[in-house]
């Protein structure tokens, strides 16, 4: 095993305190460990990659970071704070937002209503579609940036659920910069997303990463992009964190490439 993964950040030392500080969190479901004892810390714009094998732990450990799962054992610090217990909202009116595995926007509205709707929410707003918009408003204008970001400027008319795999994808990602989250976990962001689309989607997250300096936790199964992206790769192994280092001391790590059994990573 990778000694960092209870240390300090590898690449990111003495940058003030962990944005995101996990220690012995576990989840057992019906006797089933799923999350086991996981330790690590996160630095402010760090980029962690997290990858395993399929059934690892690593959208349940998601889910334990955003609130989705209640954590049988361990906690987690978001900024200084203890929010172990709090709710998902609590946790993303803190700062932590999230994208799942599985395309989640509202296919039957418009797609910046899909954004609009997000930016409400976080200005205190409600959610109800169909308040009336007012030219100006700032939610509007959020949505108008986020959609810019992500390049679905020209798209924002359309039906959500007319976009292409790749742009729903992006439009996830700009419903998530509407919220101004400090730190996001992308799961499988690139998921069922055509080769042409990768590309742009990942230029996408290195941009939001970069430029805007946001702490991103990834999953993902395409390796070449995690490893041009990420600071630190975490791998997990049965529900454990078997390593978190360098991409360069993880894909050499003997132990990560058992795991793997011969896949080629
Ligand atoms: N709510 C749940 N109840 C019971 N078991 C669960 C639950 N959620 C996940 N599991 C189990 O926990 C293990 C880890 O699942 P998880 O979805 O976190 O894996 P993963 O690493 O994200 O896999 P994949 O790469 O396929 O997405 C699996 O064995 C899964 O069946
Ligand atoms: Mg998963």
């Amino acid at each position: 095993m990778s000694t960092s993964a209870t240390t300090a950040p590898a690449t990111h030392p003495a940058e003030g305190a962990p944005v995101l500080q996990v220690r012995g969190l576990s989840c057992a479901i019906g006797g089933a460990v799923i999350v086991d004892d996981v330790t690590f810390d996160v630095a402010p714009g760090e980029f962690v990659a997290v990858i395993g094998p399929n059934g690892a732990g690593k959208t349940s450990l998601f889910n334990l970071l955003s609130g989705l799962l209640p954590a049988t054992g361990g906690s987690v610090t978001l900024s200084g704070a203890d929010i172990t217990g709090a709710s998902p909202s609590a946790r993303a009116r803190r700062g932590l937002g999230r994208t799942f595995q599985a395309s989640s926007v509202f296919a039957g509205l418009s797609v910046r209503e899909n954004v609009r709707l997000a930016a409400q929410a976080r200005l205190g707003g409600s959610m109800r579609p169909w308040q009336l918009v007012r030219p100006g408003d700032a939610a509007q204008e959020i949505a108008s940036r986020s959609l810019a970001r992500v390049g679905l400027a020209g798209r924002g008319d359309d039906l959500a659920g007319a976009l292409s795999h790749g742009d729903k994808r992006k439009l996830e990602l700009a419903i998530l910069l509407a919220t101004d989250p400090a730190v996001v976990l992308l799961d499988e962001p690139m998921a069922g997303v055509s080769i042409e689309d990768v590309a742009g989607l990942t230029e996408v997250i290195a941009s939001v990463h970069r430029e805007e300096g946001k702490t991103v936790l990834m999953v993902e199964h395409h390796m070449d992009v995690l490893l041009g992206l990420a600071d630190r790769v975490a791998v997990m192994h049965h529900g454990k964190l078997l390593a978190l280092d360098t991409p360069e001391r993880v894909t050499g790590d003997p132990a990560v490439q058992q795991a793997y059994l011969g896949e080629a990573l």
